[in-house]
């Protein structure tokens, strides 16, 4: 992995809550982080500083959320598409790598999407023009995903004779086998229509309602417990693959630790005494994706 501080000064720097980047964006309103793919020039392609930045950007996340200090995250991408995924220019150089540079460099994209799948708080995809491979890998480590009505998605790397090798238990856990199946070995791109039908895609909405949309899903997120939404975001995979029996033991922990928190108490408390609970927040005011220009 690159660390940001290695990035050198040939590309001009966003520096937005003590973080350098070159090719992301991020602004913060309140506690929702903004962050924006930012090399539109090649349509938000992934090379390893990117994958590096994101990484970067996911652990910084995931300490802010455990600091209290941010209860939701919308991924978009700068220009006319969301992400074309890995930068094939950035690619075709690893054909001079040896098979073990070649699995260490993979492990940093899987580390990557890793680490933005397991962030402890909501995390929304806002896609327009097209989400493909990689890009399509990212919608699928998302947990809310917001398409334009015209968006094009893709698990494509067959076309270029390589496979959806570090995205596919996300975008498995996302689409199954039997999609899978058909769209890994094709590489055939679909429309939003087609994403949302298999479950990669959860609200469909023309371009021009997009933040509109992505602000409704961050108003329900923000009228929910901060710690009961990660607690049951890591619930998903804790039970998935669990027999009944299994689950149970898991689920009954899980439900006896919400209930004896003090958030658990403060929400029950407050439905009973007809109140918003502390962590109610007021309605949000969208203004467009921040730093986002199409
Ligand atoms: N890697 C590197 N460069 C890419 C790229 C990628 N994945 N996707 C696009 N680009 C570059 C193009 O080469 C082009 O560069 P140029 O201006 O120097 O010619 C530039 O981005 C714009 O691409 P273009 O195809 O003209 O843009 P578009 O808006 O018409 O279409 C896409 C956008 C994303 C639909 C189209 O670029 C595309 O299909 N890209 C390939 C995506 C892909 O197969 N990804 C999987 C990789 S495993």
């Amino acid at each position: 992995m690159f660390p940001v501080f290695v990035l050198s000064c040939r590309f001009s720097c966003f520096r937005v809550n003590d973080m350098a980047y070159h090719f992301l964006a991020t602004t913060r309103e309140g506690s929702v982080e903004y962050l924006t793919l930012n090399r539109p020039d090649v349509r938000n392609a992934f090379n390893e500083l990117v994958i590096a930045e994101l990484t970067e950007w996911a652990l910084a996340t995931r300490d802010a959320a455990g600091r209290h200090e941010l209860r939701a995250a919308v991924i978009a991408g700068a220009g006319k598409t969301f992400c074309a995924g890995a930068d094939v220019t950035w690619m075709s150089k690893t054909v001079s790598y040896t098979e073990e540079e070649n699995v260490r460099d993979a492990m940093a994209a899987a580390r990557m999407f890793g680490a933005i799948n397991s962030l402890p708080l909501a995390v929304i995809a806002r896609i327009h023009g097209a989400a493909l491979g990689g890009g399509a890998g990212l919608a699928s480590v998302c947990d809310i995903v917001v398409s334009a009505d015209d968006a094009t998605f893709g698990f494509t790397e067959v076309k270029l004779g390589i496979i959806p090798a570090m995205i596919s238990p996300f975008a498995l856990a996302k689409i199954g086998p039997s999609a899978a199946r058909e769209l890994f070995l094709t590489g055939a791109r679909f429309s939003a229509a087609r994403a949302k039908e298999i479950g990669l895609v959860h609200d469909i909405v023309p371009a021009a309602d997009l933040d509109a949309a992505v602000s409704r899903h961050l108003q329900e997120i923000l009228t929910a417990g901060p710690e009961a939404i990660a607690a049951a975001k890591a619930l998903i995979p804790q039970v998935w693959d669990l027999s009944v029996d299994e689950a149970r033991h898991v689920t009954a922990r899980a439900i006896a630790a919400r209930r004896v928190s003090r958030e658990g108490q403060e929400g029950l408390r407050a439905f009973l005494e007809k109140r918003r609970p502390t962590w109610h927040a007021g309605p949000i005011e969208h203004e467009g994706h921040r730093g986002h220009k199409e």
